[in-house]
C-alpha cells in the first residue's frame, strides 16, 4: 500500500516534469519575430497585425523606436534635428501625393483636423498607415523608410498641422502650450542639435 503511494507520487512528478519540458519546447518553437513590442500595430484598413521587423533594414535600435514600439510615444515630436530630417523624408516620399505642406493633392490633406481614418490622430495610427498603407494609391512605405525614419516623418507631419491645437491629440499638455505651427518659408537650420543625426 505504502509502496503504491510512492509510485503514484513518482509518476505524478514524472508527468509534471514532462509537461514542463513540453512547455519549454513549445516556447523554443515560437517564431522569433524580432524584439517583443508592447504595442500591436494594425493595418489601417484591414486591421491585420503588422510585423514591424519587416521592410527596409536598420533604424530599429534607436531609443526613439524602442520607446515607440513599447509605449506609442514619439520622442521626435518638436525636436528640430528630427524635423530637419523629416522635412526631407516627407519631400521625397510623400509630398508628391499629399502636397508640399501636406495640404492635399492626389492624396488627402494631412495638415488639418479632418481624418478619413481617425486612428491617424494618434502617432501609432499614423505609423501604421505609413508602414502598412491604406487604400488605392496609398501603398505601404516600409520598404523605403525604416521605423526610425517614419518617426521623423511623423514629427514633420505633426509640425505642418494648422488645425486647432485642442484637436492635436498627439501633443501632450506642455507641448500644446508651446505649439507653433509651421510658417511658409520657415527654415530648420541644417546643424540643428537634437536626437537625430543628419541623414546620409
Ligand atoms: C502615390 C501617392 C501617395 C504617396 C506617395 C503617399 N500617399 Fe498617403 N495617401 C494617398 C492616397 C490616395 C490616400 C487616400 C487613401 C485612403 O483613403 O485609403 C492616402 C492616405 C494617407 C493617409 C490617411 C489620411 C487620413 O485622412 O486618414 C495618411 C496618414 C497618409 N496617406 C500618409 C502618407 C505619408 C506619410 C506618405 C509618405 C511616407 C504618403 N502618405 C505617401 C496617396 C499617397
Amino acid at each position: 500500500m505504502i509502496d503504491m503511494m510512492i509510485d503514484t507520487k513518482k509518476m505524478l512528478a514524472a508527468v509534471i516534469g514532462l509537461a514542463f519540458a513540453g512547455a519549454g519546447l513549445a516556447a523554443l518553437a515560437q517564431p522569433s519575430g524580432g524584439p517583443q513590442t508592447g504595442i500591436v500595430f494594425r493595418n489601417t484598413v484591414t486591421g491585420e497585425a503588422l510585423d514591424t521587423s519587416q521592410g527596409k533594414e536598420g533604424g530599429r535600435d534607436t531609443e526613439a523606436v524602442k520607446t515607440f514600439l513599447q509605449t506609442g510615444k514619439n520622442l521626435y515630436i518638436d525636436d528640430k534635428s528630427c524635423l530637419r530630417n523629416g522635412e526631407s523624408l516627407f519631400a521625397t516620399s510623400c509630398s508628391g501625393c499629399h502636397g508640399h505642406l501636406a495640404e492635399g493633392k492626389l492624396g488627402p490633406g494631412l495638415n488639418d483636423n479632418y481624418w478619413t481614418y481617425p486612428a491617424n490622430t494618434e502617432d501609432v495610427g499614423l505609423f501604421s498607415t505609413i508602414f502598412g498603407g491604406a487604400n488605392g494609391m496609398m501603398g505601404p512605405h516600409n520598404e523605403n523608410l525604416t521605423p526610425d525614419e517614419m518617426l521623423q516623418t511623423i514629427a514633420w507631419i505633426r509640425h505642418l498641422y494648422t488645425g486647432p491645437v485642442r484637436d492635436a491629440v498627439w501633443l501632450n499638455d506642455d507641448q500644446k502650450k508651446t505649439y507653433t505651427p509651421y510658417k511658409e518659408g520657415e527654415k530648420i537650420p541644417q546643424d540643428a542639435k537634437g536626437q537625430c543625426k543628419p541623414l546620409d
